[in-house]
């Protein structure tokens, strides 16, 4: 057996654009994964779609402190660089580019990316401040190593969204391209926050699946948004979920709530969930 080559690791952004323009220079195309580590099958898939589009992998990894709320698990993170690194060898990643605080905010640092509306709703009103967080961190990943496509996974689907509008009103020059939700066997979206679940709240987790498709299923046969996401909200709580967010069917560009299917003139739409068990928060989605 042969040992996987070990990743390079930068920590600066000279480093880094040092790296990328020995790159550029040498004709190469790169792809970026932005990640915050505690890597799994989901990222992995990340990966494998990057060296399908690009000649040059480099996965970033930084636990943003912009996106965590002041009661949230920031401190609790899971955090292994080490077995991320192993991943990332085994999966022929170039580059891992792993900055710290000081690196992504020094001194002084003040500028917010905040996407409007797009951000707002959803997770952004649960989460207050986070796609602020989640979007400032985004555009300096990308104008930090400038790479050609980064790609994302739609498991974070209003995330997803929101980079695109960001990209696109920043004009900044990358593509963007994401990924399907992996998901276990039993329709857990796979995240880095499921280690949280103990073994019985990891056994009723999947229900968050079983009632998106309820829902979708209850759309699709004439129901309300209102009316089937009022059934399917009553059986994740029987199921034995604590509380639901939010658990709602949008257009799945503007993210706007319909009530219908017929809101959607032919459009994408998407069911979009979340929903705490016990002390873990889930989030999920599915088409429409
Ligand atoms: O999805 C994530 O892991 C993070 O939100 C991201 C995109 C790496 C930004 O910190």
């Amino acid at each position: 057996m042969t040992a996987s080559p070990p990743v390079t690791i930068v920590r600066s952004v000279a480093e880094l654009r040092a790296q990328v323009a020995v790159w550029r220079a040498a004709g190469e195309t790169l792809a970026l994964v932005p990640t915050m580590g505690a890597l799994h099958a989901g990222h992995m898939a990340l990966i494998f779609r990057a060296h399908e589009i690009a000649s040059k992998v480099c996965v970033s990894l930084f636990v943003n402190p912009a996106q965590f709320g002041k009661n949230e698990d920031l401190s609790t993170y899971p955090r292994n660089e080490a077995s991320d690194l192993a991943l990332l060898s085994g999966a022929g990643v170039d580059l891992l580019y792993a900055p710290d605080v000081t690196q992504m905010y020094g001194p002084g640092d003040a500028t917010r990316v905040s996407v409007g509306s797009l951000g707002e709703s959803l997770e952004g009103l649960s989460r207050p401040g986070f796609f602020t967080g989640v979007a400032t961190v985004v555009t300096k990943l990308l104008l930090q190593c400038l790479p050609d496509y980064a790609l994302f996974g739609e498991k974070d689907f209003q995330q997803l969204q929101v980079i695109k509008r960001l990209v696109k009103d920043l004009a900044i020059p990358v593509s963007i391209a994401s990924v399907a939700c992996y998901r276990e066997n039993d329709g857990l979206a796979l995240s880095s926050r499921n280690i949280y679940l103990d073994k019985d709240e990891r056994l009723i987790a999947p229900a968050l699946y079983k009632a998106m498709n309820q829902m979708a299923d209850a759309m699709r046969s004439g129901d309300t948004a209102l009316l089937s996401s009022q059934a399917a909200q009553a059986f994740l709580i029987h199921a034995g979920f604590s509380s639901v967010d939010y658990l709602v069917a949008c257009d799945a560009e503007t993210m706007s709530d319909i009530m219908s299917l017929a809101d959607l003139h032919g459009r994408p739409g998407r069911i979009l969930a979340a929903a705490r068990l016990g002390t873990t928060r889930l989030i999920d989605n599915i088409e429409l």
